[in-house]
This record gives C-alpha cells, structure tokens and sequence, in this order.
C-alpha cells in the first residue's frame, strides 16, 4: 500500500493535530528514497547543497539551475513526503516578480510542492507576491546563512525577540504556510511557535518548534567538519563507508574478490 502523499494543507494539519513534523535535507535520488521511505515528513532540498555537495564555504555560489537540477532527482524518488526546494542566493531577493518566475521555475521544472526562501519581514512583499501565484512558501528566519556575510559569521545564535516575533509574523501574514526557525535561543523560539497559526521548523531553535529539520549528511554522519551543539548525528555512516570501502581494497589486493560466488562461468 501506498503511503498518501503529504501535501501543503496536509503539513499543517498534521501539524494542527500536534504531531511533531520531521523534515530532513537531500539533495539526490538515493538518500531522497531512503528518508521517504523511513517516513520523514519533509524534505528539503537545502542550499546547503552549496557547502555539502559542492565543497564551497558558503551557500552563496548556488544557482537556480543547480537547485532545479538536484530537485528533480529528489522528486523523482519521493512517494510521500513533502518536497521544499530553497530559493537560492539573488533567485528571489532583486524583485517580487524576479521571485515569482524563479519560484515557478522550480515547481514548474522539478515537480516539488513548495519553495523555501530566507527572509521575514524584509522579504513580506516577496513571499506575498509568491503565494498569489499559487506557490507555497516556506519562511526563514533567524540565522540567514546567505546573509553570511551581513552576519558576520554562521554560527551566531539569535537572541533578538522582537525582530525575530516580527519577521515570522510578517512571514505568515504574508502568507508563508511554515517558518524554518535557524539558531534561536529556545526561549524566543517557543514563544514564537505559541504566538503564530502556521508551524515553526526549528533548526538550533530547541525542542519546543512544531517540527525539527537537520542536514541529512549531518545527522547521518557522512560530514565531519560541521559539529554544532544542536546537532546530534544519529548514525555513523562516514566510518561504515570507509570501512567497506578498506575492505573491498583488501580483499582485491589478496585475490580474494572476485570469488567464484560473483564470476560468470
Ligand atoms: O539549506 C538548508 O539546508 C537549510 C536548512 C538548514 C534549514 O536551509
């Protein structure tokens, strides 16, 4: 039997009903299968795909085509969850109606359910223009990692209430259907979460979101240089990896691969 499909009102609803929401990122068709079939709610495809997939410091050199190019085998994969793409780095901040084509774009071209982008309040108009056009919108606020260099630095935990209350509610009046909280000191996370109607996705933002996201390379253990306190890496897959891969070295080099089990007569 098939697992019915999570659609937009479907995410809010679950999460109406209290369920706690899991989304997680990937950015190919192999580890998209793996997360929809284990059941995870969400997936994002992240421009972190930037920094994971692509080896760059920040997430800034991430293209349009890119993105759309790493959805589509997401999609391809995905039987039920939700599939949110981010908008990447100047995809939506020139105009609302450089947004809208670049959001269209990407439902129009991959088949995804929703697009992500990084903003609140500064972004209101942005997000508002997107969603009369029939997209979906994921917000995102707190730590921004394209304002990187605005910032100052990835890392930094956010701690101004008011801005961050402000720009998740001028996100969700503009009509974001969900906000990813990134690096929000708990507190200020939780009264967001009770203040707004859509569901809050924390990241760094403690336990008290409607939902949780992580990096899937992260939380899985295939990255080594990226350990936060937020993060907890769930499995320890760069070792199990490197380990089979000794192993088939080994086993080559003693002539004991291939053995007659896995030759042709
Ligand atoms: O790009 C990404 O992976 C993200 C998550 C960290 C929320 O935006």
């Amino acid at each position: 039997m098939t697992a019915r499909k999570i659609t937009v009102p479907a995410f809010r609803e679950a999460a109406a009903a209290g369920r706690k929401l899991t989304m997680l990122t990937a950015y190919d068709h192999m580890w998209a299968g793996i997360m929809d079939e284990a059941g995870v709610d969400s997936i994002l495809v992240g421009d972190s795909l930037g920094m994971v997939v692509q080896g760059h410091a920040t997430t800034l050199p991430v293209t349009l085509e890119q993105m759309i190019y790493h959805a589509e085998m997401v999609v391809r994969a995905v039987r039920r969850a939700l599939v949110v793409v981010d908008m990447p780095f100047l995809s939506f901040q020139i105009s609302p109606r450089r947004a809208v084509a670049s959001a269209g774009r990407i439902l129009k071209e991959t088949g995804a359910d929703a697009v992500k982008l990084e903003g609140g309040a500064a972004q209101a108009d942005t997000i508002r223009a997107i969603c009369a056009a029939g997209i979906p919108v994921m917000a995102h606020v707190g730590m921004r990692p394209q304002a990187v260099h605005q910032i100052g630095g990835m890392g930094r935990i956010q701690r101004n209430a008011d801005d961050l209350l402000a720009d998740a509610t001028a996100a969700q009046d503009a009509g974001a259907f969900a906000v990813v909280l990134e690096l929000v000191a708990q507190a200020i996370a939780a009264d967001i979460t009770r203040s707004l109607v859509i569901p809050t996705i924390g990241i760094g933002a403690g336990p008290h979101c409607t939902g949780q996201v992580l990096v899937g390379p992260d939380m899985l253990g295939l990255t080594t240089d990226f350990r936060p306190r937020f993060l907890k890496v769930f499995g320890d897959l760069r070792a199990a990896a490197g380990q089979a891969v000794r192993e088939f070295i080994r086993e080559v080099r003693e002539g004991e691969f291939p053995d007659d089990a896995h030759s042709h007569s």
